[in-house]
């Protein structure tokens, strides 16, 4: 008797979970193809940037960690998370040796990569299906709690808060990276880590460093056990 009532209850739990599935997809298809197109462009900057795994998607994950433990939103999660994926787009219109680093950048080279979150903000801003918050996130996501980033000198609070944490998840992802234009390799979440202890409070929010570095020694220690 208790074999079929458990057999009962699986067949409707699984009926169930086929039903939520097909109202999902009948209920949003655009929105799911939207999803669809994000992630196929984060891809291809991934790409045109040099990076050999997901890199816009990392950063996406990692903001979205940081940003569960603020007061955001739902709705400026989402914008964040679309943020975070197409956070380098602006790089597209950058020419691809500027961007793979090269040579060193200086001179007019150094102002054309300045420019990728305005070149971002600007053509962002034109798609209707784009909410504003995802391209004024883009905008500030180079400037410094020290007032020393890029492209308007913010500082502090003066930059939001979506636009800091995609600043420390962007960081992150690229230290996790191999990258040209970088002397300094970073061969573990240990070494990123203290990197991100001495840089808080001049290149980024000294409080959401404290959530990003309790998520990674997180991370480690379950890495550990496993
Ligand atoms: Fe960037
Ligand atoms: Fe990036």
């Amino acid at each position: 008797m208790l074999l079929l009532v458990n057999i009962i209850l699986a067949a409707t739990l699984i009926w169930l979970a086929c039903k939520y599935f097909d109202l999902k997809q009948s209920l949003s298809p655009s929105e799911n193809r939207f999803a669809n197109l994000i992630n196929s462009v984060s891809s291809i900057i991934d790409v045109v940037e040099g990076y050999k795994k997901s890199h816009s998607k990392e950063v996406a994950d990692i903001a979205i960690k940081i940003a569960e433990k603020t007061s955001m939103s739902i709705k400026q999660k989402k914008s964040l998370e679309i943020a975070a994926k197409l956070h380098d787009v602006g790089m597209l219109m950058v020419m691809n040796d500027v961007i793979k680093g090269r040579h060193k950048l200086k001179g007019e080279d150094l102002s054309l990569m300045r420019n990728h979150p305005l070149l971002a903000e600007h053509y962002l801003k034109q798609d209707a299906h784009i909410s504003d918050e995802v391209p004024t996130i883009i905008r500030w996501h180079h400037e410094r709690w020290d007032g020393f980033g890029y492209p308007d000198s913010l500082r502090g609070e003066q930059i939001p808060l979506a636009s800091r944490i995609l600043a420390i998840a962007d960081a992150v992802s690229s230290m996790r990276s191999q990258r040209n234009y970088r002397k300094k390799n970073y061969k573990s979440d240990q070494d990123i880590i203290n990197e991100l202890k001495q840089q808080a409070g001049l290149q980024f929010d000294p409080f959401l460093i404290k959530i990003a570095v309790s998520i990674l020694e997180q991370a480690n220690i379950g890495a550990e056990e496993n």
